[in-house]
C-alpha cells in the first residue's frame, strides 16, 4: 500500500485512567496531523496530557488505562489495538523518544561507545563500520573527541553532553519520528538553545519528523513550524507558529503569549502563570474546559464550543475565535 502524504495523523483519540476516585479523562478527542520531515510543537501546562499524547503513539500507556479510543494512524497503520510485537518493531525502528533526563536513557554500567554500537544491532554491517557510525553521529552532535570519548562512561559526561549523545542515540536508528518530551528542560538557557538548534540542524539533515513536546514558548517558537496548545486533555488551539504566535485566537493561547511581543522569542524556563487551578479530570465540568480561568467567558460557554477554523491549518475550539482577532 501506497503511503499517505501525512506520516502521523491522531484521529479522536481519548485516553482515561482507573484512579481510586473514578475514571480521569486524560485526553479528550484529541486530532492533531503531521506531515513527512515536519516539526510539530506540544505546548501545555504540567498535566494537561502531553506524556499521555506521547505514551499513546509510542503504544506505552500505563497499566491503569481503562479507555482508549480514536485513531493513531502512523505511515497509514493504526497504533490503537497494534499487538505488541508489531509496536515494538515500530518502536525499534520507525519512532524513536528522547526525554528530559538523559540518564532514563542510558545505561550506566556500559560505555557509550557499547551503548551506541549496541542500538544499531538492526545494521547489517561490522563492528568496526558500527564504531565508525557511532563516531559520525557523536561529531553531528559536537562532541569534542568523539573517538577518544567512546570508553567512558554516561556519568563522566555534563548533562548538556548526555542530552547529546541521546540525540545521537536516537538518530543512529534513522527513524521516521523523533519524539522528544521536553528535552531541554533540565538544561540552562545557552544549552537549551544549542541543543535546540542542533535538533533543527539534523532534523534537516536527517529528514525525520520531530513531534517537540515544551513548556518553553520560545524553543517552540524557534524550532517548529507548527504548534498545537493542551489544555487540560484537549487541543485548544493548533496552526503555524506564525499564526499562532501573532494571532492566537483561544483566550488560552492568549493567556500564554500575553506579554511582550519580543520577549515571547526569549527562551524562558518557565510557563507564564495563569490564574485558578487545571479543572478536575475525574469530574470533567459541562461546556468549555477553560471556562473557570477565562477572561473572555460569557453565556455560551457553559455549552462545549466547537472547533472553529480560522484559516487553512488554523483552528481553535472557543465560542469567540471569530471575534478574538489582533487588530
Ligand atoms: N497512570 C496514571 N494514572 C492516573 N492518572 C494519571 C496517570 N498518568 C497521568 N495521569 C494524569 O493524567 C493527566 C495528564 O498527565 P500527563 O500526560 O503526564 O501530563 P503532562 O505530561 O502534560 O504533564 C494528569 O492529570 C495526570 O495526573
Ligand atoms: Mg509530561
Amino acid at each position: 500500500m501506497a503511503e499517505p502524504e501525512g506520516l502521523l495523523d491522531i484521529d479522536n483519540l481519548s485516553v482515561s485512567f482507573r484512579t481510586p476516585r473514578g475514571d480521569l479523562q486524560a485526553l479528550r478527542n484529541v486530532s492533531l496531523k503531521m506531515g513527512k520531515g515536519e516539526i510539530v510543537g506540544v505546548i501545555g501546562e504540567s498535566g494537561c496530557g502531553k506524556s499521555t499524547l506521547i505514551n499513546s503513539i509510542i503504544g506505552l500507556l500505563p497499566a491503569n488505562t481503562c479507555a482508549l479510543s480514536g485513531h493513531i494512524r502512523f505511515a497509514g497503520e493504526d497504533i490503537v489495538g497494534m499487538a505488541d510485537r508489531d509496536l515494538r518493531r515500530l518502536r525499534g525502528e520507525r519512532i524513536t523518544t528522547i526525554f528530559q533526563d538523559p540518564m532514563t536513557a542510558l545505561n550506566p554500567v556500559l560505555s557509550i561507545g557499547t551503548q551506541m554500537t549496541a542500538i544499531q544491532y538492526r545494521r547489517n554491517s561490522s563492528p568496526r563500520e558500527k564504531q565508525r557510525r557511532t563516531v559520525e553521529f557523536l561529531e553531528k552532535v559536537r562532541m569534542p573527541d568523539a573517538e577518544k570519548r567512546l570508553g567512558q562512561y554516561p556519568h563522566q559526561f555534563s548533562g548538556g553532553m548526555r542530552q547529546r549523545i541521546c540525540i545521537a542515540m536516537a538518530l543512529l536508528t534513522e527513524p521516521d519520528l523523533l519524539i522528544a518530551d521536553e528535552p531541554t528542560t533540565a538544561l540552562d538557557a545557552t544549552l537549551e538553545v544549542q541543543v535546540i538548534r542542533l535538533l533543527r540542524e539534523l532534523q534537516r539533515d536527517i529528514g525525520c519528523s520531530v513531534l517537540f513536546i515544551s513548556h518553553h514558548l520560545g524553543a517552540v517558537a524557534e524550532l517548529c513550524e507548527r504548534v498545537a496548545i493542551m489544555y487540560a486533555g484537549e487541543v485548544v488551539e493548533q496552526g503555524s507558529v506564525r499564526d499562532i504566535f501573532r494571532d492566537p485566537r483561544h483566550p488560552y493561547t492568549r493567556k500564554l503569549l500575553e506579554c511582550d511581543p519580543g520577549r515571547i522569542l526569549e527562551l524562558r524556563a518557565v510557563m507564564p502563570t495563569i490564574g485558578g487551578d487545571l479543572p478536575d479530570l475525574v469530574h470533567i465540568p459541562k461546556g468549555c474546559i477553560f471556562r473557570e480561568r477565562c477572561p473572555d467567558r460569557f453565556e455560551r460557554c457553559s455549552e462545549r464550543p466547537p472547533v472553529e477554523t480560522i484559516r487553512a491549518g488554523h483552528r481553535a475550539a472557543c465560542h469567540k475565535a471569530r471575534e478574538l482577532a489582533n487588530p
